[in-house]
């Protein structure tokens, strides 16, 4: 069935609570199931079993019960950001090399999982932002067409890239699935412009995006990590910021003496890795005065950690997953990893633009096993989208790589497997989705970290305003200790008896930080490794905690987080599964809830992470922080523009 008679179908079922749109051919499955009991046979990083230890109980644990003291009003919220828009804080950062396996193999073929999952974010924030590209945007060509129908494809990218990816070959039918997954969902998307070649500026991306996607494409990015050109030989040195800015003049030369290129000023940058440069030496250059009215926003990328060692077998020291376990644990981390953008965010809110971190994950180079899709990782992808928030980024973009990483948000089965087995959701996909309910699509929301009024830095809270009226409450508990001893009563009061009757909470749950199964999300789950279809499971549970005049009191369990909501009527709070789905086959498979046609993800090039093909084993991610950390801690001491509340509440966390 093609696209055209499925969004018909779908349009014409609008009405209906749940939509099934049967999206995938062939209907029909005639592979035999093989034991669904049968262990995975792959160690692919996006399947690794690690089970990491928790860290111990912190000694002195601090309290445990506690007072958090909220105001009612916006205005009395010292601190509190700009208001945020609709389309969920978090989207995707999808690497140019693998977004065959994710979004499908081609326009009419498209990953049923991958819609449910946007689905789902849509209708708790209206829409969902996604890039397609990465490191292999730089050296992508656009080809007239692929052997078998399929829009992606690779070649050897020869010797001047360091980053041991394939260049990746699509057809103008990438296009196409971006805009039929658009005609279906309020997806979004940003595209990326090669920049390996500054002279020859290859602008087919730019070309078709925005003749084929039109309104569907929002921004073009010029340029991704230039301050890592130098390191992957992608430019002699030197190469310094005013060199990078340069190349976005002449770049927007050339496009204006495109008449393909009907829209001028849609541009992402500088998007530096912030390792070898530092955001206040591009805005020395001028950067945003000068391109301001050329830009859709500013952007930046940067990974906290890096696992590079390991990915590349550099001969350097491994970092060890139990070691850095810990660094994800702790509100201060997340707080120092977002305070050296304070006075970009500002400058590029001041010039009327927002500013993204358009690519980001737990660590560069694959993530860390037993980390990167842990529970714990979950916390922290919520602690630091939330941190972002407050500090004024409008969005950030989780990477998804291949299946060689241990970081995404989402993976394809591995294509042999695909007769039986279903998507893996990474433990931050949760973290997605709790924020695009925390936000909703009011475009009002504003937020303030509360963490220096109450609590710890295992214990971070945030309250989240919406029309200017206090709406809800965030509060984590990244202690994780099964005695109960370390469970949190916090008490929320709102002065000047602006403390409700009753709130409702949902609860983010799992029984460790370490955990990778059994997360749900008040009450429901997507499923353990290759169940997944994008469907929530189970019944919503949403809990009641009655008030008194002194507070309610709000159990987090350790580890936990409590999404509090104030206003008892939100829409947030009755979405459990999306009602629109989309479902693959008239045939229901014993073990799971739906089904991808195996006929389709069989010649798909989901295969192997390291296989042959090379489809999955491309995206690692940038190299960051890590090695850069020293000169990172330089540059933030050098900006010194922060404003008063923020500088006090970094100062107020530093250990
Ligand atoms: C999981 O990943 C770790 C770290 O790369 C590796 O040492 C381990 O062998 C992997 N496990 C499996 C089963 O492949
Ligand atoms: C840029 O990438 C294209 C496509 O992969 C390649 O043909 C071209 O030689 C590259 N140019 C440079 C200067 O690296
Ligand atoms: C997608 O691939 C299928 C199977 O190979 C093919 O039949 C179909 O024509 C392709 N669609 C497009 C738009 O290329
Ligand atoms: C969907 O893709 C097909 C090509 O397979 C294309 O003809 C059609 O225009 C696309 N639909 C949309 C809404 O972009
Ligand atoms: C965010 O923007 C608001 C409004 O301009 C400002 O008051 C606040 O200090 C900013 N937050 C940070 C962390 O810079
Ligand atoms: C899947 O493919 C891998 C690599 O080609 C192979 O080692 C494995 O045995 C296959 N598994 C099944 C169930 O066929
Ligand atoms: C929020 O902003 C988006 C994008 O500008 C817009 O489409 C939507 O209608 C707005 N929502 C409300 C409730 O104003
Ligand atoms: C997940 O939950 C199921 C059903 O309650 C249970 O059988 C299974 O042991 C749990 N898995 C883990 C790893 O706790
Ligand atoms: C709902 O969630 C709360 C909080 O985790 C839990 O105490 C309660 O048992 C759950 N109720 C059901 C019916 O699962």
């Amino acid at each position: 069935m093609l696209l055209s008679s499925l969004v018909a179908l779908s349009a014409t079922f609008s009405t209906a609570h749940a939509v099934t749109v049967y999206g995938q051919i062939p209907l029909a499955q005639t592979a035999t199931p093989t034991d669904p009991a049968a262990p995975v046979a792959t160690t692919l990083a996006a399947y690794n079993r690690t089970l990491l230890n928790p860290p111990p109980v912190p000694n002195p644990l601090p309290g445990t019960a506690y007072e958090l003291p909220l105001q009612r009003d916006a205005a009395a919220a010292s601190g509190i950001s700009i208001p945020h828009v609709g389309g969920g804080f978090w989207g995707f950062s999808i690497e140019m090399s693998v977004i065959s396996q994710v979004l499908g193999k081609n326009s009419s073929l498209l990953q049923v999982p991958f819609l449910n999952l946007m689905a789902n974010l849509q209708e708790r924030a209206g829409g969902v932002v996604i890039r397609l590209g990465g490191n292999t945007q730089e050296f992508a060509v656009m080809v007239p067409e692929l052997e078998d129908g399929r829009t992606f494809g690779k070649t050897d990218s020869g010797s001047t890239q360091t980053t041991k990816t394939p260049a990746v070959l699509y057809t103008i039918d990438m296009f196409y699935m971006a805009n039929n997954i658009s005609s279906m969902l309020n997806v979004k998307w940003f595209c990326g412009i090669p920049f390996n070649d500054s002279t020859n500026w290859r602008l087919t991306i730019a070309e078709e995006a925005q003749n084929i996607l039109g309104d569907n494409l929002l921004a073009l990015q010029a340029g991704n990590e230039p301050d890592f050109y130098v390191e992957f030989k992608r430019r002699l040195a030197p190469y310094e910021p005013a060199d990078y800015a340069n190349e976005v003049q002449n770049l927007i030369e050339v496009m204006d003496n495109n008449p393909r290129i009907i829209n001028k000023n849609m541009l992402l940058g500088p998007s530096i890795a912030s390792a070898n440069w530092q955001p206040y030496q591009v805005w020395e250059t001028g950067f945003i005065d000068r391109f301001k009215d050329r830009m859709y926003a500013f952007t930046v990328e940067h990974y906290p950690d890096n696992n590079c060692a390991a990915q590349f077998n550099t001969g350097d020291v491994h970092k060890n997953p139990q070691d850095v376990f810990p660094n994800y644990l702790d509100h201060q981390k997340v707080v120092d990893l977002v305070f050296p953008y304070y006075e970009s965010t500002a400058l590029s809110t001041a010039a009327g633009r927002p500013f993204f971190m358009f690519e980001t994950n737990t660590a560069s180079c694959g993530g860390f096993a037993g980390v990167s899709d842990s529970y714990g990782a979950a916390l922290w992808a919520m602690d630091y989208g939330f941190q972002m928030a407050w500090a004024n980024f409008t969005h950030g973009m989780l990477h998804v790589g291949g299946q060689n990483v241990f970081y995404n948000p989402f993976t394809a089965p591995p294509t042999n497997q695909s007769s039986y087995n279903q998507w893996t959701v990474g433990s931050i996909y949760y973290s997605t989705i709790v924020l695009a309910e925390a936000f909703g699509k009011t475009n009002t929301s504003r937020i303030v970290d509360l963490t220096s009024t109450a609590g710890s830095i295992y214990t971070p809270s945030y309250a989240i305003y919406e029309n200017d009226v206090l709406d809800k409450v965030a509060l984590f508990n990244y202690v994780d200790d099964n005695t109960g001893a370390s469970n949190l009563q916090v008490t929320l009061t709102v002065p000047n008896g602006g403390t409700p009757g009753s709130v409702r909470v949902k609860y983010l749950e799992a029984d460790s930080v370490a955990s990778k199964d059994n997360i749900t999300w008040a009450g429901q789950t997507l499923g353990n490794q290759l169940e997944v279809d994008g469907r929530f499971r189970g019944e919503l549970n949403v809990t009641t905690v009655d008030c008194a005049a002194t507070g309610c009191v709000i159990p987090v369990p350790a580890p936990g987080f409590a999404l509090v909501f104030f206003n008892t009527a939100a829409e947030q709070i009755s979405i459990g599964q999306a009602t629109q789905t989309f479902a693959t086959s008239a045939h229901t498979k014993s073990h799971n809830t739906a089904t991808i046609a195996s006929a389709v993800l069989a010649t798909s090039n989901g295969h192997s992470g390291m296989s042959r093909d090379g489809f999955g084993s491309t995206s690692v991610g940038s190299v960051s922080a890590g090695v850069e950390s020293a000169r990172l801690r330089a540059g933030v001491l050098v900006l010194g523009l922060m404003a008063g509340g923020a500088v006090y509440l970094a100062r107020a966390l530093m250990r």
